[in-house]
């Protein structure tokens, strides 16, 4: 059986870490954002603040430390809150919302630096989340919205493909002009 843990260790960058998002992270988690996304999909300022103010604990940074110079860079996040439907509305990306009492995480991005993407971080970074959310039994489950071309990705990771998410993608919106949303979500079996 393939180790695939062992697969992707291999081949991370030098002085890579995790930690959790601080107020000093929001300019470089704007930029990685902008980056990431399209305007109408991607986060803004104040629900970043919002985000790493009111639920730290599920969202995650990827740094590394510069050889030369010692500074964090930041190259991957991964930003969720918690939400009270079984599935992400549009309702639940707006700032100010976070269901502390829930028990359903929603993964609102995932994104890698452009510039090292195709090293199995985001493998890697996801991973962490998923294993740091099991062991410390946050949540039942956690709930993503992906386009088709992504699908692999996560089922390599346990979530499993549901139906196409209603909410996100009615036309009204915008949001889905690039693309059907699909639901797919992972249950925590520690939980
Ligand atoms: C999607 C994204 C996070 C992947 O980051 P990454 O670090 O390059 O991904 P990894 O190197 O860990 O790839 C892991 C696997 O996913 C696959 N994959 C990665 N990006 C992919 C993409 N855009 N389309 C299809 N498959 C992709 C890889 O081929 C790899 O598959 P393998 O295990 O068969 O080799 C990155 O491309 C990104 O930031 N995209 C823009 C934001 C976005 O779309 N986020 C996802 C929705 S929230």
């Amino acid at each position: 059986m393939e180790d695939s843990n062992q697969f992707y260790i291999t081949k991370l960058p030098k002085r890579i870490f995790i930690r959790p998002f601080l107020e000093k992270d929001i300019p470089a988690l704007l930029h990685l954002e902008s980056l990431g996304f399209p305007e109408e999909e991607r986060c803004s300022e104040e629900t970043a603040i919002y985000r790493i103010k009111t639920c730290p604990d599920i969202c995650s940074g990827l740094f590394i430390r510069k050889d030369e110079t010692d500074e964090e860079v930041l190259v991957g996040e991964i930003m969720a809150t918690k939400i009270s439907t079984e599935h992400i509305t549009l309702k639940c990306m707006l700032p100010n919302e976070n269901d502390e009492a829930s028990d359903v995480i929603a993964i609102h991005s995932v994104v890698i630096h452009p510039d090292y993407q195709g090293q199995n971080l985001a493998r890697f970074l996801m991973t962490d989340y998923i294993q740091k959310l099991s062991q410390q039994e946050v949540c039942k489950k956690i709930v993503i919205i992906v386009h088709e071309h992504l699908f692999k990705f996560y089922e390599k990771l346990g979530f499993v493909k549901l139906s196409e998410n209603e909410d996100v993608n009615d036309p009204k919106s915008g949001f889905s002009k690039n693309g059907i949303w699909w639901n797919m979500e992972k249950e925590l079996f520690n939980f």
